[in-house]
């Protein structure tokens, strides 16, 4: 038993007896040294069960883009809970919700709202193939759409595919059904959509992607996003910017706002609730309409969730704030700035990627252009950096990323890049992820 975490651990322990795995979402396994017992979440930081209190750059895997305790979105889910908690039927918020969707995110003209970001995503897809009448639905290798079937393969984790041909699809866990009605390209990677256009484009459903996959915050190449919007659109297919993680965060208006970019549908969720459940499939009036018109039922008990919809709409209204983005781009670049300096000072192969609000870190001599260079990157250095934070009170994704959010300020960045530092000088004196020195 690690004592650091002594509670945490005897806490797991029980879990495990009642719940597989002890944890409730599988990414969460993956924490080194030990997935931590949390008990309280204020403003940017965290406490757990053993009393250690952390900065927290997971930020609830990312809804919490107003950090812990935004003082607005719980009042709102206050005022809420205390009238009512279901209706079975409709309220004020689901139209003035609607609005706020459709006059931030640019290319939303309606949208319908579930609850989690898997289920707006198999809401899309399944508006797609009505709207088309096929079959087929086209990602990206390392691209990650929640864990429903159909979309659950080559997601980040799975291995990267050999060479630069075809990408056979492969499953992200057991228990999943791989079908032929799922094609899988490498990012950034024209030429294999245009092969894919042209020899199965009369099949093609839908093209959905992460405008940016968090998964190495690896950019669409300039004018990729245009091309591949206009390759799938000639062929009539539905393209889907998947920015569940992007969507109010890497702008107001999302990665499409950024990119200038314009999918047909747009699917929303984490930073939509800054904390409560709540999802949308959104986008042009002409594709939306076979919702409308009763082609396809979309339906949830949850669906409409009154204290999600006030907390949704509560979040809106914060990010709305003059100069929010702006600062965290500030704040975000700063952190990275000083993780950098401190890899170069350590001599560590640490490197740092920014965009908005959010960093990946990652450690290896290859810079990351494609999944394949994510999976070659050094995971055990990049394990142990993760540890030795969390130990000293910096949480961060297991696999390198880090978010920050609007209640992140320069105490917690000044804080963080000293812990760092100290921990790469560490690793660098026990020769973990170090530059190697040449005799
Ligand atoms: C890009 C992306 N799409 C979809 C999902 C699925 O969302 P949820 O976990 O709410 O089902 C996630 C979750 O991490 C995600 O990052």
């Amino acid at each position: 038993m690690n004592s650091h975490f002594a509670a945490s651990e005897a806490a797991l322990g029980a879990a495990r007896r009642v719940i597989p795995t002890g944890v409730t979402s599988a990414v969460r396994l993956a924490t080194r040294p030990t997935p931590v017992v949390f008990e309280r979440g204020a403003g940017p930081r965290l406490t757990d069960i053993d009393g250690h209190s952390y900065i927290d750059y997971v930020l609830g895997y990312g809804p919490l883009m107003l950090g812990h305790d935004p003082r607005d979105v719980i009042d709102a889910v206050k005022g809420s809970i205390e009238s009512h908690l279901l209706l079975g039927g409709q309220h004020r918020l689901e139209a003035r919700l609607g609005e706020l969707v459709t006059t931030t995110v640019p290319s939303a003209e309606m949208a319908c709202f579930s609850t989690t970001g898997s289920e707006a995503v198999a809401a899309a897809l399944r508006i797609a193939r009505a709207h088309t009448g096929r079959p087929l639905i086209a990602k990206f290798e390392g691209h990650y759409h929640g864990w429903l079937d159909g979309v659950a393969v080559n997601t980040p984790g799975t291995p990267a595919a050999a060479g630069t041909g075809e990408i056979e699809p492969l499953p992200s866990t057991g228990g999943v059904a791989v079908s032929d009605a799922v094609a899988v390209l490498r990012w950034n990677d024209e030429q294999a959509l245009r092969r894919l256009v042209a020899s199965r484009g009369g099949e093609l459903a839908a093209l959905i992607l992460e405008p940016v996959p968090q998964t190495g915050l690896i950019e669409p190449l300039p004018g990729f996003l245009e091309s591949a919007t206009r390759l799938a659109k000639s062929v009539g297919a539905v393209v889907i910017f998947d920015e569940v993680v992007t969507g109010f965060r890497l702008a107001l208006g999302g990665a499409q706002q950024r990119y200038r970019a314009e999918p047909d549908l747009t699917v929303l969720a984490k930073a939509l609730g800054a904390g409560f459940p709540v999802s949308a499939v959104a986008g042009r009036v002409e594709i939306m309409d076979v919702v409308a018109n009763g082609t396809v039922g979309h339906m949830g008990t949850f669906n409409g969730h009154p204290p999600s919809f006030a907390a949704a709409c509560a979040a809106i209204e914060a990010y709305r704030a003059e100069g929010l983005y702006e600062r965290l781009e500030e704040l975000s670049s700063d952190l990275a700035d000083g993780l950098t300096a401190a890899a170069v000072a350590t001599g560590s192969t640490l490197k740092v990627r920014q965009l908005g609000p959010m960093i990946w870190t990652w450690f290896g001599h290859e810079d990351l252009d494609s999944y394949a260079a994510v999976q070659r990157a050094d995971q055990g250095a990049n394990q142990h950096f993760g540890a030795r934070l969390l130990q000293r009170g910096i949480h961060i994704q297991p696999r390198g990323a880090w978010l920050l959010s609007a209640a992140h300020g320069a105490t917690e960045v000044e804080e963080s890049i000293e812990v760092a530092s100290s921990v790469l000088a560490e690793m660098a004196d026990a020769g973990v992820g170090v530059v190697e020195r040449i005799a």
